[in-house]
């Protein structure tokens, strides 16, 4: 019977829940969500098939010590004392990435410094030289969590964040991470709807991300399948023929469902720059043939012809934060509100708004509204049901119009 380990996965702000969901169906026990990470317990296996089948997880840390400490002396004296060379190699690079709160640390830099010469001195005793430190790409990252006087260093299963998926070969503008893109079409519910045979459009696709996590939620395709290798090469713990089976089954699965029956997947944007970076990102992936992108403003739009079953229509429209804009932003909602009113009855609509005046600038009744961090901007998801029922009224009291 494979051992069981304290596993911690970190995740995008409000998107705890999902992930519990997803390590659940994964089989890992005693869930635990905390603020932006879930603590579970779980095998080696369970750590990899979490790093290859998430959509929302951030990274896949695997807990090496807990300790606690009053001051940093200590705290170095604890990691100097740690056998850090059973994990990883002299010869690899690290680095340390600190998250700290109500701590002796002024703040994250100076405790993943301290950590770092405690991981040092720990090599240091036992071969009298030491690894190098590497910010940037590091073969090993380590993480140092630190509430109060408690903490757990952890090192990262999985090469590089798990929302890099490796199919972004060009961003746009400004491109949503994967996994807060997948974490908005399962808010939405496009698993279920995909499962019906309804379609996907987004209005304003930019680089395609949606497109891209859409037909991978649809198909039952394991992100990580994308990656040419994103196993933990160097920890000195990694199981290689495990990770290899494990990434081998899910590329099996990926060729098998492709060659099956798909939902339709359609993004449009009126720029004529990022309708060829997400053709050119889905071609790259080998995923063009079951998305169609198309040049087009969204007012002129339609219903894919003789679909009879309703679909969702997802946008992330600028915000006027980050792409310019302001002043004419809230009538583009206002403008979405009526096209999605008159051309998408029977539908559902996802739209990542910047706040919740932009949602309320829709004009159409929400029935519910999450949170969603996309990079530092807290935006608003609105849900609608495009029904005849939800009549569009543009909200009187609009500013900047
Ligand atoms: C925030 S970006 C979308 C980013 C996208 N979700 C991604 O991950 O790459 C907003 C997009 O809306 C597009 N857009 C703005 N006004 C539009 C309009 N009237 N019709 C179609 N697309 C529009 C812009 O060209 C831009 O690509």
């Amino acid at each position: 019977m494979p051992a069981y380990h304290n596993l911690i996965v970190t995740c995008p702000l409000y998107c705890e829940d999902l992930v519990e969901t997803e390590l659940r169906a994964a089989g890992l026990t005693d869930l635990k969500i905390h603020h932006g990470a879930v603590k579970a317990k779980g095998t080696i296996e369970h750590a990899y098939r979490v790093c290859l089948w998430s959509r929302i997880a951030n990274k896949v840390l695997f807990p090496l010590l807990d300790f606690e400490a009053r001051d940093k002396d200590e705290l170095l004296t604890t990691l100097t004392a740690f056998p850090f060379p059973d994990h990883f190699s002299v010869n690899d690079t690290f680095a340390v990435e600190s998250r700290i709160s109500h701590t002796f640390f002024p703040n994250p830099t100076i405790a993943s410094l301290v950590a770092k010469d405690g991981v040092v001195d720990s090599f240091r005793r036992r071969f009298g030289k030491r690894p190098n430190v590497d910010t940037k790409r590091p073969d090993v990252r380590l993480n140092l969590f630190l509430e109060g006087n408690k903490g757990t260093v952890s090192i990262e299963i999985a090469a590089q964040g798990l929302f890099k998926r490796a199919y972004r070969r060009r961003g746009g503008e400004a491109p949503l991470k994967e996994n807060v893109a997948a974490a908005v079409l399962l808010r939405a519910g496009w698993k279920e709807i995909a499962a019906r045979g309804g379609p996907l459009i987004d209005l304003m696709c930019g680089s395609g991300t949606f497109l891209f996590e859409g037909l991978l939620i649809a198909a039952g395709i394991a992100p990580g399948s994308l990656k040419e290798s994103a196993g933990p090469e160097k920890w000195l713990g990694h199981d290689r023929l495990l990770w290899r089976k494990l990434l081998e089954e899910a590329a099996d699965q990926k060729r098998k469902v492709l060659s099956g029956r798909l939902p339709l997947v359609h993004g449009y944007d009126f720029d004529r720059t990022a309708v060829e970076n997400a053709t050119v990102n889905l071609k790259e992936a080998g995923l063009l043939p079951y998305v169609r992108v198309k040049r087009s403003d969204f007012t002129a739009v339609k219903k894919p012809a003789g679909q009879k079953i309703g679909g969702l229509v997802v946008a992330n429209p600028p915000y006027g934060q980050r792409l310019g804009g302001g002043a004419n932003v809230a009538s583009l909602y206002l403008g979405l509100g009526k096209h999605l009113s008159e051309e998408f009855d029977g539908y559902r609509a996802a739209i990542l708004a910047g706040d919740r005046e932009l949602a309320r600038a829709v004009g159409l009744r929400a029935e519910k509204l999450h949170t969603v961090y996309n990079g530092p901007i807290r935006c608003t998801l609105a849900h609608f049901d495009l029904s005849p029922a939800n009549k569009y009224r543009p909200p009187r009291e609009k500013k900047g119009t």
